[in-house]
Formats: C-alpha cells, structure tokens, sequence
C-alpha cells in the first residue's frame, strides 16, 4: 500500500487502470468524493479509486471527512486527466470516481429477513424514477431503515440511482423482490386515501410501502396490506413526491418509536 501523503508512480497508476477495466463492467461506480466518503464509512470493498489530483482531494478529505484521511491516501492513485476521461466520461466536480464491490444478494436478503428488527423496511412498489430511488435510498440510510426494496423492472443498482443514493447503498440492504416474497412484518400501504399517520405508532418490524409516480400502490399490495396509512395533506393538493412521502413516514416512525 502507499503511503497516505505518497503520489502514486507510472506503474501503480497503469495496475490501477488495468484494475478499473477488468471490474467496471461488475463492480459499482462511485462518482464523485461524497460516495466514495460514505460508501469508505460504511464497510464497501473498493478495490480501485482514481483521481486526476491527489493532492485537491486529500486535501478535502482533511476538510470534509478527516476520519477518511488515511484510508483515502492508501486508496486513491492519481492518473492523468485523460486516463480519468477514458474511463469516466462525465468526471464528477470533486475528480474522483472508484469502484466499489456490491454486496451479495444473500447478504442482503439475509439482512432484510431477519427477525427481530429494529428498524422499518421500505418498499418501492414499482418506482419509475430513478432519481427519487436513489434519494429513497439515502434517507433509509440516514434513518438506519433495515432496507429499501424495490419491485416491478426499475434496477435499485442503477448508475443513476447509485449516484442519487450518495454512495449510501452500502449502508442499508438494497435489493429488488416480487411481492410474494417480501420481508415479514406488519404491512403498512401508504396511500391518500388511508388512515391518518398522526394517530398510528408506527412499529420497528414495519415493512412501509410506497406506490408508483404514476399509478400508486398496486392491487398486490394493496391486498398483502395490514393498514392504509395517509399523510396529512389540506384539500384539493392530490399527492406527495414519493421520496418526500418516505421521508416522512421515516420522521414519523423515528419521533414516535422510542419509548
Ligand atoms: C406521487 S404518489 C402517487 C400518486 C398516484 N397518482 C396515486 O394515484 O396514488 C407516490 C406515492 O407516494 C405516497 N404518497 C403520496 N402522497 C401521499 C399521501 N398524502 N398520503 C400517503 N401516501 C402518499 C403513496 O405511497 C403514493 O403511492
């Protein structure tokens, strides 16, 4: 390994670079200082990060995030610009981009099965944007939900959604499910038309379902829900965002838990 404050040479940024081809068409791409930062602190394996200036980004890891300051100087090789380029076509502002092993499906539905819970799971039923997946992601992450699961053809692993998602899908269990198989525990459907969150507890074993953008819950779930649960909205306003609507239900459940 390098040294924290050692540039790297010629021949560690060629193996860095050879590294990058040989994963990029499995491993996740970490665009950008802040998801290498959260996905460092949360465990992810990252064989390769790169940045055209070494120096500018250990220099933000001292303002940012000096608890990474160590691992980022052994991690980050600096190639050229143009080597950046090659490999990343839209360089993030920050100049750093690095790949990130995903975690194991197992791993994941196993984390997501297990019982007792301490924390909600969330579920994207069919989501069709993968901006707001990705944001759904980071606020389960920021509220330590047990995971986000989504259903329907939306890819929760998408480059799009990962860089919504801040890096921060290694610090919850994302994984796409049919319904059939969802995680165990109460089902909590929200929906307009339910009963007024404000009077509900919401338990640490939930499973918390979102519907689509355009079309809401579907029948499946609707039929697999325990409770209809509505978020206070004045007359004559029709919905919510759905990443809004999670954040939330997440603030409810945080504020009205803890005993
Ligand atoms: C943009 S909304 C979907 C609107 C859709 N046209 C419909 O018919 O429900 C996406 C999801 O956010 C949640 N949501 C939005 N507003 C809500 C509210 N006032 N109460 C409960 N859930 C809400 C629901 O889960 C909804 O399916």
């Amino acid at each position: 390994m390098n040294e924290p404050s050692a540039p790297a040479t010629a021949a560690s940024a060629t193996a860095a670079v050879r590294i990058w081809r040989g994963l990029a068409d499995t491993a996740v791409l970490l665009d950008g200082f802040h998801a290498l930062k959260h996905a460092l602190r949360f465990g992810a394996q990252i064989p390769v990060a790169l940045t055209s200036d070494r120096a500018a980004v250990l220099h933000l890891a001292e303002d940012l995030a000096p608890d990474l300051r160590e691992p980022l100087g052994a991690l980050l090789v600096e190639v050229t610009d143009e080597a950046l380029r090659a490999l990343v076509p839209r360089i993030h502002p920050t100049g750093v981009a690095a790949l990130a092993v995903r975690p194991s499906r197992t791993a994941n539905l196993e984390a997501l099965a297990r019982m007792p819970r301490s924390a909600p799971v969330v579920v994207l039923d069919n989501p069709r944007n993968l901006g707001n997946a990705g944001a759904v992601i980071r606020l389960a992450a920021g509220f330590g939900a047990t995971g986000v699961v989504t259903t329907g053809t939306l890819d929760p692993w998408h480059p799009t959604v990962v860089r919504g998602g801040a890096g921060l899908h290694f610090a919850t269990a994302v994984e796409r499910l049919d319904v059939a198989d969802l995680p165990r525990g109460p089902l909590f459907a929200l929906d307009a038309e339910g009963e007024d969150i404000r009077g509900l507890k919401i338990p640490d074993d939930a499973v918390l379902a979102f519907g689509s953008e355009r079309s809401g819950l579907s029948g499946e779930v609707r039929a697999r829900a325990d409770h209809l649960v509505s978020l206070p909205m004045r007359p004559q306003v029709s919905s919510y965002n759905l990443a809004t609507s999670v954040a939330m239900t997440l603030f409810h459940w945080s504020a009205s838990g803890a005993e």
